[in-house]
């Protein structure tokens, strides 16, 4: 990394020092500031290419830092990574959402996650910046987009894979990668016809300093077909008890800042796992079916996210009519939920299931249903919406 200059901001002069010798060693030229107001004047004044800061400043509020980086165009695109003192997970969410890269809580590896988290983001760097000139707005990491729902047998785990592989063929260039984070077992892979080893509960188990980008770009795979990367999920219960759950958030950090969209089925989870990363996604793909039941549960779910401060804007509901053509309407569901139904997707019989046991993607088996036209409108309108929420989260 010569020549790449990095902003340490620390209050504690000697946690500074010592992180600036350390990067300094690695081959970086340094800028110290010992407070927020400092780090400000030194982010607009030297342009460095990435800030590592502690988020607890006594002379700013707790998030401002960041939104007066990512507010100011000299320092929109800036890379950021917090190394903090405080792991609590309320703190680390309130950050990533507010437009820290990653965050990293000081501990005996912290350097080690420092070091990779600082090669992602100085490589990435580049083509974030290329590409937000062709086409995307400002961003400083991939757009995430979680799938969920109230009730299992939605359609929830199809509709990811379909809507991720069609985002995927709209733009060709992106980096697409799904992660299947259902558990005790996740049925992407199966969906797609993968059967290796590599999944989330393997991968977890692997040193954090082994799962950084270049290892994900080169080994996940991209099953036939598909065209997207694929995380595949626990492959069964018992492995998915083991799943060391603490490897999740820097794997999913890792995977941020490596690839353009990063999709994920969260099956109808609502854990202290799934949570952090439905209140960071840029969408929420939210499945609905048009049973009276899982209409009522959604309406839970909804009331739920407003409850945990999740802005409407970001949850896209799908209707799917999974369970046959009897049932609710739209404008039915969108009364008892309470909020607007983006799309419908048509009952498709059992040609759904014969798609997933073929492997196949709907729209590459059935190329002229109207099932297909509506599956690419419908992904076309999501990366439209997800782009434009970052654009306005990034200016907010
Ligand atoms: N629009 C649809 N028309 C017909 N069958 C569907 C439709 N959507 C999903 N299915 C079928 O419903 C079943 C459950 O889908 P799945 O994606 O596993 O749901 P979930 O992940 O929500 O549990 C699968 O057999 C799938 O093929
Ligand atoms: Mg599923």
């Amino acid at each position: 990394m010569i020549g790449k200059t990095i902003l340490v901001v620390d209050e504690n002069k000697a946690t500074r020092e010592y992180l600036s010798h350390v990067l300094k060693e690695r081959q970086f030229n340094v800028l110290e500031a010992g407070s927020g107001k400092e780090a400000l004047i030194s982010a607009w004044r030297d342009l460095p290419d990435l800030v590592v800061f502690d988020p607890t400043f006594s002379d700013l509020q707790d998030l401002e830092f960041v939104q007066k980086l990512r507010q100011n165009a000299r320092s929109a695109g800036m890379p950021i990574v917090a190394f903090s003192s405080d792991p609590a997970p309320a703190r680390r969410e309130a950050c990533l959402k507010a437009g820290v890269n990653i965050y990293i809580v000081k501990s005996a590896k912290a350097l080690s996650e420092l070091q990779y988290a600082l090669e992602q983001l100085l490589h990435a760097g580049k083509t974030d910046a290329e590409t937000m000139e062709s086409s995307h707005g400002s961003r400083e990491s991939g757009l995430s987009i979680v799938f969920l729902s109230a009730k299992g047998g939605t359609g929830t785990s199809s509709l990811c894979a379909n809507l991720a592989m069609t985002i995927k063929e709209q733009q060709p260039e992106a980096r697409v990668v799904v992660v299947d984070l259902v558990l005790p077992i996740g049925s992407i892979a199966q969906i797609v016809g993968y059967e290796g080893q590599l999944n989330l509960v393997t991968a977890a188990d692997l040193p954090s300093a082994q799962t950084n980008g270049e290892y994900f770009l080169k080994n996940l795979p991209q099953p036939e077909l598909w065209k997207f990367q694929l995380l595949a999920g626990s492959p069964d219960p018992q492995h998915g008890n083991n799943l060391k759950v603490d490897r999740i958030g820097q794997i999913v950090d890792v995977l941020r800042v490596t690839y353009d969209f990063i999709i994920m089925d969260l099956g109808r989870s609502l854990s202290r796992i799934s949570m952090p990363l439905i209140k960071q996604a840029d969408l929420i793909p939210l499945i609905v079916a048009n049973d009276q039941s899982t209409v009522k549960l959604t309406k839970k779910i909804w009331e739920y996210f407003q409850e945990q401060g999740i802005d409407a804007q970001n949850v896209y509901a799908i209707l799917n009519r999974a369970v046959g053509l009897e049932g609710l309407t739209k404008s039915e569901a969108e009364g008892i939920i309470g909020f607007p139904i983006k799309t419908t997707l048509p009952y498709m019989g059992s040609n759904f299931s014969v798609a997933n046991n073929f492997n196949q993607p709907i729209i590459t088996k059935y190329p002229k249903d109207t099932a297909t036209i509506i599956f690419k409108e419908t992904a076309a309108d999501m990366v439209k919406t997800a782009r434009q929420l970052r654009a306005r989260r990034n200016l907010s």
